[in-house]
């Protein structure tokens, strides 16, 4: 195809110029210091590769599953609130780029339009985000409503107990429309275990428990019936100071040791970041700003534009590494390394006019 951009520079350069005033912000930003969002490519920084050569690596396949659904890469479109104001169609585009790319895409239960409107709107297979925001009956409706319209799994997100400080908004007098309606977050508030084990039941499907940073986590959720485990700290939006995403990855894979998928999220901007998490056992990738960037810089056209050109780079990245398909990577492609620059949303991106985007 003949895409507009060439490199995801120029994405995100045109993202910048389209999201204007506090959108910016909302998309680009963490909470208080963001030390944990630049931890999230700092942790990816301090990885190293170790390549082998004279393999035939002339036909290479990216291809993986997804709680058992095909997708053409090992990455998929991690939920994004408030889409409608970074794009018109909001998450439509983004249902349609992952019809079109053969990916999954997760559907936040805080993005326009709704989940009834997305659910029709294609066949591919696709999952639904939810922040649990009202009492059993609350959630019977929602659940049921996520079956009836095509949503193959829930993502249930737990590390949002409380809304975190983010000072960009602060800074800028601005909320995102779903901070403004703070209704049932007292229910996010005393999420627990017990409620966990009721939507296994009222939803008897696949689960995905979306917010975890540790083993001990990550071991209870397995006994809870967990069919993944999506390694996250939102992208360094929730708790500050919190270790970068990559780091605690091993850890969890080796615990968890296949009884349930693991995926992981953070800092991910670069084909080498996703074969780096491949490599230490995640079946797949989350994109959440690189996507929302795609989609500020040129809806749908833009997201598909911004995922060929990861899809290149994890092409590249495993050729240069001598390995041909995805389960032939392992952690002894990789090796400690000190990162080169200083880490911080933007590093993935040297080339950005003044060095990084403000
Ligand atoms: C603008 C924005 C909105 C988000 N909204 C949601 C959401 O509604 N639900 C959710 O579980 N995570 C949400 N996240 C977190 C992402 O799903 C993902 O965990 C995070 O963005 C990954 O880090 P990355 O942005 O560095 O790729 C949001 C992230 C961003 C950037």
């Amino acid at each position: 195809m003949d895409w507009e951009f060439q490199t995801n520079h120029e994405i995100i350069v045109r993202a910048r110029r389209n999201a204007t005033g506090p959108v910016w912000d909302y998309l680009a930003g963490g909470s208080e210091t963001e030390t944990s969002m630049r931890r999230n490519r700092q942790a990816l920084d301090s990885l190293a590769f170790i390549p082998r050569v004279l393999r035939d690596v002339s036909d290479i396949d990216l291809s993986t599953t997804i709680l058992g659904h095909s997708s053409s890469l090992p990455l998929f479109l991690a939920p994004v609130a408030s889409l409608q104001i970074v794009t018109p169609g909001g998450s439509l585009c983004c249902d349609d780029a992952a019809e079109e790319l053969g990916l999954i895409n997760i559907q936040s239960g805080h993005t326009e339009p709704s989940l009834e409107e997305i659910g029709l709107n294609t066949r591919h297979p696709k999952f639904y985000q939810i922040y649990v925001r009202g009492g059993i009956e609350w959630i019977k409706d929602l659940l049921g409503r996520a079956k009836d319209h095509n949503f193959k799994a829930l993502v249930v997100t737990v590390d949002t107990c409380v809304y975190s400080n983010r000072e960009r908004q602060k800074l800028n007098g601005w909320e995102p429309p779903t901070r403004k309606n703070s209704v049932g977050r007292e229910y996010l508030a005393g999420l627990s275990w017990d409620i966990w084990d009721e939507m296994v039941k009222i939803w008897g499907g696949p689960m995905i428990i979306k917010g975890v940073g540790t083993v001990e986590d990550a071991l209870m959720a397995v006994e809870h019936g967990a069919s993944a485990i999506y390694v996250s700290n939102h992208g360094g939006r929730q708790l500050d100071h919190d270790r970068g995403s990559i780091g605690v990855l091993p850890d969890i894979v080796e615990a968890v040791n296949d009884k349930a998928e693991v995926y992981v999220d953070g800092g991910f901007m670069r084909g080498t970041d996703i074969v780096k998490a491949i490599a230490l056992g995640a079946r797949a990738v989350g994109i959440g700003k690189l996507q929302a960037f795609a989609l500020a810089a040129g809806g749908q056209r833009g997201l598909m534009n911004c995922i060929d050109i990861l899809r290149t780079e994890i092409e590249i990245a495993m050729g240069l590494l001598g390995v041909s398909s995805l389960d032939e990577l392992n952690p002894s492609y990789l090796a400690k390394a000190r990162p080169v620059g200083l880490s911080h949303e933007m590093s993935a991106f040297p080339h950005l006019p003044g060095g990084r985007l403000k």
